[in-house]
């Protein structure tokens, strides 16, 4: 069992969500995406996941265009205080969240009012509630006027962003004290430019990196931006970073895991890292690797979408950031697709200890946030993948909480009155 000892009094506990994945009834370019693929992803599914141990349990679902829907969501713009209340249930007392570009400037330099006001219902809720609000900026979606321009594509759409940063701040971060800017930048340049899984569906390494590149540039921009705004405001990103290892020692497989690392992992923090008062760290995936740069993992623990579970590798990335940049880092998503909820109280008491182990061994961490509080869109796999603490049947839009998130709340208050 983790020892009790090794977490601050105010180390943050918490969980993520992201505004696409929840909120319900948005219209941005993702939604587009939405309506021109579901038909298509319904009938390639059953082929493309019949080797998942699940199959049998989710191809009903995977095989229904209405999967692939984000639509209502889980009405969380609506049910948001029923929301915060988890939080509550869960002794949890910080929340990531993420506000819509497309419902706060719906055209271009228009700002909607109601939209603002709600994240400022939304973030004075947390507030009071003594939760931490950690606001990301942007998580992927971006209103439809903007992509018609190009998105990041084009170095001259980064002023737009960096206007929606500055109205953000201006409008939003009065009272709190962090917020991240990017999300996975490497993911979206990846899924939306290289592997056309994602909006807008490119297949060239030339414009994923193009992308990749414009987004830190967009990075900087914001930073500077917001600094000038508001100085004492803590501002991050929320990076995805791989533990990967050569499957062998070959000094092929050496050389290309470690170019692999560099430009999945570090490449574009080298760039902003001057511009970073904190580091945010999902972690997802201990990977092994051969020189093809093919994954050769064991066979098992998988979670629900076949990803190959080893929670403790995250100490290696922890001491590894540390090592390099010596900055406080917040674990700002971290999880798996669980529908049994099989796995999530291991992988979370794992995760736990390595943190402990990291604390330890120097590592400035400020704080553990799950993905996700809620089950939630898994973006083109749809609904059917769980990653939630707490189980929400779409129907009645009702609320379970899972024994594994009562386990970890039982945790979390240990850690707390310590
Ligand atoms: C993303 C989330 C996503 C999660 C699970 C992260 O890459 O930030 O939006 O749902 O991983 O795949």
């Amino acid at each position: 069992m983790p020892n009790n000892s090794k977490f601050p009094r105010d180390f943050l506990w918490g969980a993520s969500t992201a505004a696409h994945q929840v909120e319900g009834n948005n219209d941005n370019q993702w939604t587009q995406w939405e309506f021109g693929h579901a038909e298509k992803w319904a009938k390639e599914a059953p082929d493309k996941l019949k080797n998942l141990e699940n199959y049998s349990s989710i191809l009903s679902s995977i095989s229904d265009p209405a999967n692939y829907i984000s639509g209502q969501g889980i009405e969380h713009y609506k049910l948001y205080k029923q929301d915060f209340d988890l939080l509550g249930q869960l002794n949890m007392n910080a929340y990531r969240f993420g506000v819509e570009w497309s419902r706060i400037e719906p055209s271009e330099g228009q700002w909607d009012i109601q939209a603002i006001n709600h994240y400022k219902n939304y973030i004075n809720e947390l507030i009071s509630r003594e939760i931490e609000p950690i606001l990301t900026i942007w998580h992927w979606t971006m209103p439809n006027w903007f992509t018609e321009k190009g998105g990041f594509e084009n170095k001259a759409n980064i002023k737009y962003f960096e206007r929606f940063s500055a109205k953000i701040t201006e409008e939003l971060a009065e009272n709190i004290k962090y917020i991240i800017i990017l999300n996975e930048p490497n993911v979206y340049a990846s899924h939306g430019y290289y592997l056309a899984i994602w909006p807008p569906g490119g297949k060239s390494v030339f414009r994923s990196f193009k992308v990749f590149y414009n987004l830190s540039l967009a990075h900087k921009a914001a930073y500077r931006t917001i600094k000038s705004l508001n100085p004492n405001l803590r501002i991050g990103i929320a990076a995805q970073l791989s533990d990967s290892h050569p499957i062998d020692n070959q000094l092929a497989t050496k050389a290309v895991v470690r170019a692999r690392n560099y430009i999945w992992n570090w490449w574009f923090l080298n760039r902003i890292i001057k511009q970073l008062d904190f580091i945010g760290l999902n972690y997802y995936f201990t990977e092994y690797y051969n020189w093809r740069q093919q994954p050769k993992n064991p066979d098992t623990p998988l979670n629900d979408m076949g990803w190959y579970m080893e929670p403790r590798g995250i100490y290696n990335l922890l001491i590894e950031l540390n090592k390099r940049y010596h900055k406080p880092i917040i674990i700002t998503e971290n999880g798996l697709a669980d529908g049994k909820d099989k796995y999530r109280k291991w992988w979370i008491k794992e995760t736990l200890i390595a943190m402990q182990k990291a604390i330890e061994d120097g590592v400035k961490l400020v704080g553990y946030l799950h993905w996700s509080l809620l089950d939630n869109f898994e973006w083109n796999s749809g609904w059917w993948p769980k990653f939630g603490l707490v189980a929400v049947n779409r129907k009645y839009m009702k609320r379970t909480i899972k024994p594994s998130a009562k386990w970890f709340a039982s945790e979390i208050k240990k850690y707390k009155n310590n």
